[in-house]
């Protein structure tokens, strides 16, 4: 297996340093918008690619669209073209619930709802969305789209919002909810994510779109207090801040199809996946402090007695 990644602000090799001495997994740093380092890793040969790789953070694509565009709609491009070229046999574009927009507060997102996405980041992810599709049904190229809800647990960048209100109780900082706190997002554990991306790699059908859901809604400001509880910290650190613009007011999926045809469904609830994201980051503060303060970039060669 071979993990390319850019190592941008988000990446931090320090997550992988279990498989690391593994002989079965490679390490390339190299940008998915360079056309011509993906072509060279490409020629390895793979079984499957699954693209991961983004500008993630809605927050920080407002400020840098440009970079949105580079990654997430050239990168998948330079991707999918490379994969075509040497003709692997299948494709997964790690998408988003975010192509669809906003809901009312009925109705779920199906995989046939028109995309109406918000931000530049959900625009751009729209765009390598619809470009591995466009690729599926153009050349017959084997892609398949996962769309799936907001991820949370053990290693996730604190920019997001739960490793960020994690981080900022342990501090006894405040923690900053935008607008009213009524934004509605479906939670889904990360290891609930990685059993459908692993069942759909395997055993979805090429050409299709995958919702993936944890079937978990609940308004921001719940979920907030609801960690609050299990971290035994006061609802005073509570404090909301004008709301961003374009900011969704709720997303659900309906993630029937993917039951049906696979067979999956997230295993685990809100309240679980809280206690062990709480319990993660109290037993890994190192990992905590190693991100806010930016020494996880010195923390690989510390480790290994070589530059990342
Ligand atoms: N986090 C969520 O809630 C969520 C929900 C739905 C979909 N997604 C999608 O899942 C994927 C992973 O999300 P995440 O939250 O882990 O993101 P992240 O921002 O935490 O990590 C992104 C990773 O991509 C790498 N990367 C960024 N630009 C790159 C480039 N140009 N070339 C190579 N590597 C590059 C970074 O170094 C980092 O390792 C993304 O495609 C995202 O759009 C995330």
């Amino acid at each position: 297996m071979t993990n390319f990644d850019a190592l941008t602000y988000a990446g931090n090799r320090d997550n992988l340093l279990d498989v690391e001495g593994d002989d079965r997994y490679a390490f390339e740093r190299a940008d998915i918008a360079d056309a011509e380092a993906v072509g060279r890793v490409m020629a390895k040969g793979f079984d499957v690619v699954v693209n991961f790789a983004a500008e993630s953070h809605v927050d920080r694509s407002l400020y840098d669209p440009a970079r949105f565009v580079r990654t997430n709609v050239l990168g998948a491009q330079n991707l999918l073209e490379a994969a075509r070229s040497q003709g692997v046999p299948r494709f997964v574009q790690i998408s988003t619930d975010e192509v669809y927009g906003s809901l009312g507060p009925e109705g779920k997102f199906t995989e046939t709802t028109p995309l109406a996405p918000s931000s530049p980041y959900s625009a751009t992810k729209a765009a390598g969305d619809l470009l591995a599709l466009a690729f599926f049904k153009t050349f017959g190229f084997p892609v398949i789209v996962t769309r799936s809800s907001n991820n949370y647990g053990p290693y996730q960048f604190p920019e997001k919002l739960i490793p960020l209100c994690i981080s900022n109780a342990m501090e006894g900082k405040n923690l900053p909810v935008y607008g009213d706190g009524m934004n509605v997002r479906d939670w889904l554990f990360v290891e609930d994510n990685c059993e459908a991306i692993l069942a759909i790699a395997e055993k979805g059908r090429v050409g299709e779109v995958y919702n993936v859901g944890g079937g978990c809604e609940v308004p921001n400001i719940e979920l907030i207090k609801a960690m609050l509880r299990e971290m035994n910290k006061p609802e005073s650190l509570i404090t909301f801040v004008t709301d961003r613009p374009g900011h969704d007011r709720r997303y659900a999926l309906d993630s029937s199809k993917l039951t049906r045809e696979l067979g999956w469904s997230p295993r685990v609830g809100i309240s679980e996946g809280l206690r062990r994201t709480v319990e993660w980051f109290s037993q890994n503060r190192g990992w905590l402090e190693r991100v806010r303060s930016g020494a996880y970039r010195d923390f690989y060669e510390q480790h290994y007695g070589r530059k990342l």
